[in-house]
């Protein structure tokens, strides 16, 4: 997606990135793992074809993906892309439904060092309150393999509730509508995920690049 070309949001704990060439090939490393694969319910696919995936993402208008970067693993000499800190990924997926726009999302922590430090909840909750800033969504999603206990308690956390059940797919369907920004913004600040605002990382962002 082009708008989040350019943009970085930054966390407590997390620094969301847009995906880019340099992260293929670390990305598609997890992407052989078979645990990865069964958890995110994925093919294997070749280098090429990933490298493929990432540039058409960038101009698919339904789709959104940032990279996620582990603040305690930045190094000075990383910079620009951060490789080392790469952790895991959030992505975003736009589909029209009777009432109106639904984004579908993901999140994978792939690094098990980076795993339980609430990167995952963080990474979500910053992808939600993006969404709903520059895309004017409200309405999220998620369908989670039925063994995917992980995945269900983490969204469950964040305030999702069970909208639906696939037993061909043997997923689980669970949404949550923010009616305001402030009720999700509560909620979430009581599991201390103290979000930094996106427009601070925008404007900082800019300020950057001045
Ligand atoms: C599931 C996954 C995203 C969790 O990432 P994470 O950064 O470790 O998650 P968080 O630290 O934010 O965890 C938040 C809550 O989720 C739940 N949770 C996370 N991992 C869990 C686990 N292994 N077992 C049980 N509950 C778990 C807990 O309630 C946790 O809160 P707590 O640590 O205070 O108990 C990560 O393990 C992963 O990517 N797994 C493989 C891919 C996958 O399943 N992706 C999801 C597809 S939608």
């Amino acid at each position: 997606m082009r708008q989040n070309q350019g943009k970085q949001l930054v966390g407590k704990s997390v620094k969301l990135v847009p995906y880019a060439a340099a992260h293929v090939p670390k990305y598609h490393k997890w992407m052989q793992d078979p645990e990865i694969l069964k958890a995110t319910a994925s093919e294997p696919l070749s280098l090429e074809a990933k490298h493929e995936m990432q540039r058409k993402w960038v101009t698919d208008e339904d789709k959104c993906t940032f990279i996620v970067l582990d603040q305690d693993l930045i190094t000075a000499d990383g910079a620009p892309d951060h490789l080392e800190a790469m952790v895991g990924d959030t992505n975003l997926f736009l589909r029209e439904s009777e009432d109106g726009a639904v984004a579908e999302l993901e999140v994978m922590i792939a690094e098990v060092g980076s795993r339980r430090k609430g990167l995952a909840s963080q990474a979500v909750v910053m992808m939600m309150q993006w969404a709903l800033q520059h895309l004017g969504l409200h309405k999220f999603e998620v369908k989670i393999g039925d063994a995917n206990a992980a995945s269900l308690a983490l969204f469950k956390r964040l305030g999702f509730t069970v909208v639906g059940h696939s037993d061909v797919f043997e997923e689980t369907c669970l949404a949550l509508e923010i009616k305001d920004a402030h009720f999700g913004m509560q909620n979430w600040e009581k599991m201390h995920l103290q979000l930094h605002d996106t427009r601070d990382a925008d404007r900082r962002l800019q300020s950057d690049r001045t």
